[in-house]
């Protein structure tokens, strides 16, 4: 799964001086993140906000094995670039597939249903691209936010939102940059 192409571009990317827009998540998220989606038999992702494609590629690593496919969007052309050329240099071309574009735009016309959803796009964002994808899921279905005590000011609101809707089960979990983990119930 972890396989000698896959650890050596994470192990590149995390060598490398973080250039935003795309800054990566921290290396233990990542590890998270395959952990999360690693057990999952043909475990559909949504990841919003794919950066240069380390997130990405931890996920569709995770995935692979059991038939799973991940589905990012990005909208900065400089990232879509490097997200391609780093992706497929981890053999996982034929795992992860980019949508170009706002994904404000883009996932309104993505007809498909999701078992985890990573969201890790413009804080500003969250809110309304929590509500596009929330769409797309069924009960089990998992949201995983980024930045949610890093960027608290911000994003304070969309935890608490999350953790007050009965229809989820939300949790923020203190790992790196903060995430929240909201479990789909009905
Ligand atoms: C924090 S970076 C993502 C890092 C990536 N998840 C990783 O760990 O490698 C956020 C990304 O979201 C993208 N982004 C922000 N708002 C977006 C939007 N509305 N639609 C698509 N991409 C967006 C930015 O261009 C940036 O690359």
């Amino acid at each position: 799964m972890l396989d000698d192409r896959v650890r050596s571009v994470l192990e590149r990317l995390e060598r490398e001086e973080p250039r935003p827009p795309g800054v990566p998540v921290a290396p233990a998220t990542g590890r998270f993140l395959f952990s999360l989606v690693a057990p999952q038999t043909d475990c559909e992702v949504l990841e919003i906000g794919a950066g240069r494609g380390y997130s990405t590629i931890w996920l569709a690593a995770g995935v692979r094995n059991l038939g799973g496919r991940v589905l990012s969007l990005e909208r900065e052309e400089s990232c879509i670039a490097d997200w391609r050329r780093n992706v497929a240099e981890a053999g996982l071309a034929e795992t992860a597939l980019l949508v170009e574009g706002d994904a404000r735009e883009t996932l309104a016309e993505i007809d498909d249903v999701f078992d985890v959803v990573f969201l890790d796009a413009a804080n500003m964002f969250y809110e309304e691209l929590f509500v596009l994808a929330r769409e797309k899921l069924e009960p089990g279905a998992l949201v995983v936010a980024d930045d949610v005590i890093l960027h608290a000011d911000q994003l304070a609101a969309y935890s608490a939102a999350r953790q007050a809707d009965t229809s989820l089960l939300s949790l923020t979990v203190p790992l790196d940059r903060g995430l929240e983990l909201s479990v789909v119930l009905r």
